[in-house]
């Protein structure tokens, strides 16, 4: 009902080949995935250091040191901490709104280059912080640069790939995401067994190395032609165009971009206008895709992993090796969606995901409420009993790193049309910003108030996402970005916010062989 790709006249012409220059640009552009994961890996990993707790929040450590309950549940309990870490979600939601602007009017690449070098900036000061002060000013600071690295990355990736390969490209992103959390996370194993207290300040310096890849890469890349043409630059973006496709037969790509451009230059305020009932279906994704993303409850597993673990029963040594267990394999599992999402299509991959992650959680879910029950009593983990959930904890991260976490930046950076795409993708921005803030917030009460119900609920939501997705998402695998309003115009439910004269493709188009 409410798949079926659509495959318009020209998308089997211009679907292009993998040429070395588009591979180049977009595992270099990719690397603005790099300091997203960064941080992400890094934050939990710090903030349980015993000397970095010491120094910038004393009262927490205290608190802890005197922390006698045996419930399993509430451990760790500090709003203050949760504070720290979630600053700099909220300086991405802000900063993603000020990159659509610069991403729109100057180009994508302007917006990577800013992104890399704030998130430079902010790791400096964090890395010489001497008072907790310089330690929020710095992750504002990075804030701000994953907020601009978020909302031009996966838009460049999804306009300089070729439509058939457009997911694999665009996945880049994610792999990048992975491995920044994985480095984070073995940087965080060295740096935890420092002597001298100083070990966080290797943790929170070493950003610096992905933002200074990311800057160099962006201020090398060339930009995408989509972007070029929007600003006026028609003969460069079709020399562009047949660089990054590999051929001079780019005519009829280059006349979508021209239509798109042209659409585009009717628009005043992109803000105003994607408010429009035409771009409903884009607006209501841009929105529930990054809202469903973070209600998978994956970011408890990647900020609290340390903590989780402990709660669980580790030791501090094996909690954080549990912690570099599912790094290695969100990593790989994100490779079977690169080698797998412009073939087995979006759709399959949500919902194969989702029924994935739901059974993963009931599983952990149960295995922890039988351990400590309600009351939380601490009791003695047995081995086989501990790697049970962790293996069940690596079964759902598995799914998310194939569907919900790279398709959660891949589908909103192809379903809109240029003249809102740069807008569309900072909402995105934002929504997935202000929730990984809300998760990081309540979790730690969440746990401690609904105790092994939090995996329950997540499991819930995940049953409502990956239903959304079979009725409301239509596939765009192989569908050239320009052209995807044709597949909303086809959709069951979508199809009717979208007026025939609203469709403007270039001139070969607007018949449909699958009609
Ligand atoms: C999400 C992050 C998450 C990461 C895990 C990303 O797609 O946006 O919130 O931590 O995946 O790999």
């Amino acid at each position: 009902m409410a798949g079926g790709a659509i495959v318009s006249t020209s998308n089997k012409q211009y679907g292009g080949k993998m040429t070395s220059f588009v591979l180049l640009a977009c595992i270099m552009a990719s690397s603005g995935g790099l300091i997203f994961g960064y941080d992400i890996g890094i934050s939990g990993g710090v903030t349980s250091m015993d000397s970095f707790l010491e120094k910038f929040f004393p009262s927490v450590y205290a608190k802890q040191q005197a922390d006698s309950s045996t419930s399993q549940y509430c451990k760790f309990d500090s709003e203050l901490l949760t504070l720290f870490t979630s600053s700099l979600y909220v300086a991405a939601l802000i900063a993603s709104f000020v990159a659509s602007s610069v991403t729109r009017v100057s180009g994508r690449k302007w917006s990577m280059l800013i992104g890399g070098v704030t998130f430079l900036v902010g790791s400096a000061l964090n890395g010489a912080a001497v008072n907790v002060l310089m330690l929020i000013l710095g992750r504002v600071l990075l804030g701000i640069g994953i907020g601009f690295a978020n909302q031009s990355v996966p838009v460049y990736l999804s306009e300089m790939a070729p439509a058939n390969l457009r997911g694999t490209l665009n996945i880049g992103f994610q792999f990048m995401i992975t491995i920044g959390i994985f480095g984070a996370n073995l940087i965080n194993y060295g740096t935890a067994s420092i002597k001298g207290g100083w070990g966080w300040r290797v943790s929170l310096g070493l950003a610096a190395v992905p933002a200074i890849i990311m800057s160099v890469g962006a201020f090398i890349l060339p930009d995408t032609p989509n972007s070029l043409i929007e600003r006026g630059y028609g003969e460069e973006a079709r020399q562009m165009l047949q660089k990054i496709r590999g051929t001079d037969d780019v005519q009829e790509e280059y006349e979508d971009l021209v239509a798109a451009s042209e659409e585009a230059k009717t628009i005043k305020s992109p803000w105003a206008n994607i408010l429009q009932s035409k771009y409903r279906p884009q607006l209501t994704m841009a929105i529930l895709i990054p809202f469903f993303q973070q209600l998978t409850g994956i970011n408890v597993i990647m900020f609290y992993a340390p903590v989780l673990f402990k709660t669980i029963g580790f030791g501090g040594e094996a909690s954080l090796a549990s912690a570099v267990i599912t790094g290695i394999v969100n990593v790989f599992a994100t490779c079977v969606s690169i080698a797998t999402v412009d073939r087995l299509g979006r759709r399959a991959l949500f919902l194969q995901g989702g029924a994935q992650m739901f059974i993963s959680q009931i599983v952990v879910g149960t295995l922890i409420a039988l351990k400590f029950g309600v009351s939380g009593e601490a009791v003695e983990l047995s081995k086989g009993y501990a790697s049970f959930i962790v293996l069940f904890i690596c079964v759902y991260v598995a799914a998310f790193a194939w569907s919900w976490g790279p398709l959660g930046w891949l589908v909103p950076s192809e379903i809109f049309p240029l003249e809102i795409r740069s807008a569309g993708q900072s909402i995105t921005v934002s929504v997935n910003m202000f929730f990984t803030f809300v998760i990081a917030q309540v979790f730690l009460l969440a746990l401690c108030h609904l105790k092994f119900g939090l995996f329950y609920f997540f499991a819930g939501w995940v049953v409502i996402m990956t239903a959304f997705i079979y009725f409301f998402l239509p596939e765009t695998k192989n569908v050239p970005i320009e052209e995807i309003i044709l597949v909303w115009k086809r959709h069951w439910f979508w199809g009717k916010f979208i007026a025939d004269e609203d469709i403007h493709v270039g001139n070969h188009m607007h018949k449909d062989t699958s009609a």
